[in-house]
């Protein structure tokens, strides 16, 4: 069974389904509003866990209701949550989302997530060295995310950076990374470049390996050589939110089969996360993810 870590963000996802998004100064009626958990770190340790790997999570709730749900949510799915920081007088963190036209629009309020300090991750030492692969995104303080990619490059670890939500990081930072997985936009953003460049030539000046997120189209990867590609798995996409992060939890727990084998995985099963509603609806388990392959 796969050990993996993720330090990251957790969230109350507030989910509005509309037939279209409302233009700026526009009020239109919705179809729909739910509730669902979230977090793009949360997500992550959900999908490895549901993947079959013992998976811990190091970040922070609220000490509202949302916080003792998101905790719950998470103690159902087996994710271990000792280095998970309750903060007193603390909003958990929130995500917005508009669902409609088969796309979405998220607006992250971190309130907790961005209480996750480098001490909380220097302290989770014992557990990320027992790690096969760590997990870090950007819905934390940037000085966090810097924390994990020391300390899990010194303690010889993969990881895995998902620079989402995308910013422009130091090389020094970049070079620590086992692998990044953002996407086209996400990769621009990252390396400030143009957003028209050419996604194989950014791909090729990265300064770590890139596994590169293209939706329908599935992922390209390199790691040495010429970029490759591993084709989308087709399906009938309902909601497209926490594809990326299904697609993160399935590299991290299949990347010791190498690289190939876990993106292919990776696809399959952020294709089958987008048939259900919700970032954690559609996350597939072990046994859903083979019979579908
Ligand atoms: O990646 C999807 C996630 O992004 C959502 O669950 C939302 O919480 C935001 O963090």
């Amino acid at each position: 069974m796969a050990r993996v870590v993720v330090v990251g963000s957790i969230n109350m996802d507030l989910v509005t389904l509309a037939s279209r998004f409302a233009k700026p100064g526009e009020t239109i009626l919705g179809e729909r509003f739910l509730t669902v958990h979230g977090g793009k770190g949360a997500n992550q340790a959900v999908a490895a866990a549901r993947l079959g790997a013992e998976v811990a999570l190091v970040g922070a709730v609220g000490d509202d209701a949302f916080g003792a749900q998101l905790h719950e949510g998470l103690v159902r799915e087996g994710v271990s949550l000792d280095h998970v920081a309750r903060i007193a007088d603390c909003g958990s963190g929130t995500a917005s989302i508009t669902v409609a036209e088969g796309e979405n629009h998220i607006i992250v309020v971190p309130a907790a997530n961005a209480r996750v300090t480098p001490a909380q991750i220097e302290g989770a030492q014992s557990t990320l060295a027992s790690a096969d692969a760590i997990l870090v995104q950007m819905e934390i303080p940037l000085e966090s995310v810097e924390a994990t990619l020391r300390l899990g490059h010194k303690l010889g670890k993969p990881v895995i950076l998902n620079p989402a939500p995308a910013q422009k990081l130091p090389t020094e930072w970049l070079k620590l990374a086992r692998y990044l997985t953002p996407n086209q936009h996400e990769l621009a953003i990252l390396l400030g470049a143009d957003s028209d460049e050419d996604f194989v030539a950014l791909m090729q000046r990265a300064p770590a390996p890139v596994v590169l997120t293209r939706g329908g189209d599935g992922a390209w990867f390199r790691d040495g050589g010429e970029p490759q590609h591993q084709p989308g798995f087709k399906v009938d996409a309902v909601d497209t939110t926490g594809a990326g992060d299904t697609f993160n939890a399935a590299l991290a727990v299949f990347l010791h089969e190498g690289i190939a084998p876990a993106v292919r995985k990776a696809c399959a099963a952020a294709a089958l996360s987008v048939t259900k509603l919700g970032a954690q609806g559609g996350m597939p388990t072990r046994a859903e993810l083979e019979a579908f392959l």
